[in-house]
């Protein structure tokens, strides 16, 4: 890719992965970005590298534009290895004078590197530090998402280098958010919020307000992943106040597993009872959906409806699979009931009570359990159920 000029002697010089599929769990359809950025001053300042297998683009950026060994200090806001993973080898080449990285950053990057001898420098929320023309204002941002995570501030290019915070996992040739579709950028960037900040809601709340409270002058916000917001970055802080918030729509999602049929059957009487009441309904089979994809859509539902037959005395893996994804994002304020059917047994409905429990998902029913496939009589329970489950979301609002 080709750098970009973002801001006068500040340039975007990362990586684009075209071709990951993965992100630790969390589906990415369409790659990502690696984002670092370069400020040309009287100390040329690299903020951010990239992940370790793209240190010959990052090398290949750096080089349209200095010698490599001319640059003074690194500015770690984030020691995630998508990040951090080829700062060994910059160091290496570099020699910085300074690097520098939160109170936490620093920890970080010693577990991970097992390099006292680097020139380490900490800084704190409100520190700043002149490069020339350009000062640089930390902001610690503990927990969004990891302890050592902070902002990088530039008043005099009214930039604010973002870290993960308001990026989004999608590789481009374009760099700028206004340069492609806005509503596939919001898509991305709600299921980026989804999958990797909505349990951290609470933080970024207090951010926002902490952002408002200090007045910042800001036109550009460069995340660490995705397009950078140039003029329109209301829309995205706007976004993040909503989401953090946790605003809900009158929507229930159905997520729901089968073996032969029979929980499926179920699934869709439930969906259509709850569709009849006038509430919109999704259905989510995991056997084809993307546990990343159900949480974005979890964003802004009300009410989870869960389904999964008895296998072994327990619950299909998918299900399993996608409780342990659900259970480590919290998703909060949300109702719930689930239901499948049995052949002897039957725990699975007791099971994913349990965990819906163990979320302070607030259940709705004790579940609804039918032995091997649904009769007239038990479709006329599923129906019940559904039509309690849409009073419930209208209830809420
Ligand atoms: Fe993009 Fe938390 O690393």
């Amino acid at each position: 890719m080709a750098i970009t000029k973002i801001k006068d002697d500040l340039y975007w010089v990362g990586a684009v992965d075209w071709d990951v599929r993965d992100f630790h769990g969390y589906a990415i359809y369409k790659g990502t970005t690696y984002n670092a950025y370069l400020a040309l001053d009287e100390k040329i300042t690299l903020f951010d590298t990239v992940k370790a297998n793209f240190y010959e683009d990052l090398l290949f950026h750096l080089r349209e534009l200095i010698d490599p060994t001319k640059i003074d200090y690194l500015v770690v806001n984030h020691v995630e290895m998508d990040h951090s993973g080829c700062l060994p080898k910059i160091i290496e080449l570099v020699k910085p004078e300074k690097v520098f990285c939160s109170p936490m950053g620093e920890k970080a990057l010693l577990e991970h590197f097992h390099r006292p001898d680097w020139p380490l420098q900490v800084v704190k929320s409100g520190d700043s530090i002149r490069l020339g023309k350009k000062t640089v204002t930390f902001l610690e941002t503990r927990m969004l998402h990891w302890p050592d995570s902070m902002f990088s501030y530039i008043p005099e290019d009214k930039l604010l280098i973002s870290s993960d915070a308001f990026g989004q996992h999608v590789a481009t040739a374009e760099r700028f958010v206004d340069e492609v579709e806005l509503g596939e950028v919001m898509r991305h960037a709600a299921k980026y919020y989804a999958n990797i900040l909505n349990l951290f809601a609470p933080n970024v709340q207090k951010l926002l307000a902490q952002v408002a409270e200090l007045k910042l002058d800001i036109d550009m916000v460069a995340p660490d992943h995705g397009l950078i917001w140039r003029g329109n970055q209301q829309v995205i802080l706007e976004a993040y106040d909503r989401w953090s918030r946790r605003e809900t729509t009158r929507k229930a999602l159905v997520i729901y597993d089968s073996m032969w049929h029979s929980t499926t059957s179920m699934a869709k009487a439930i969906a259509g009872a709850i569709s009849r009441e006038g509430v919109a309904v999704k259905m989510m089979n995991l056997a084809v959906t993307h546990r990343s994809d159900i949480l974005t859509e979890i964003l802004d539902c009300r009410a989870l409806v869960f389904g999964s037959p008895t296998l072994n005395n327990g619950i299909l893996p998918r299900m399993g699979d996608f409780l342990t994804y659900l259970k480590g994002l919290r998703p909060k304020g949300k109702v719930g009931a689930a239901f499948g059917s049995f052949g002897w047994s039957g725990e699975a409905v007791k099971i994913m009570n349990e965990a819906m429990e163990g979320m302070d998902v607030k259940l709705l029913d004790p579940g609804l359990k039918v032995r091997n496939v649904p009769t007239d009589e038990d479709f006329a329970k599923c129906k019940a159920l559904g039509a309690k489950i849409a009073a419930a979301v209208k209830e809420l609002g």
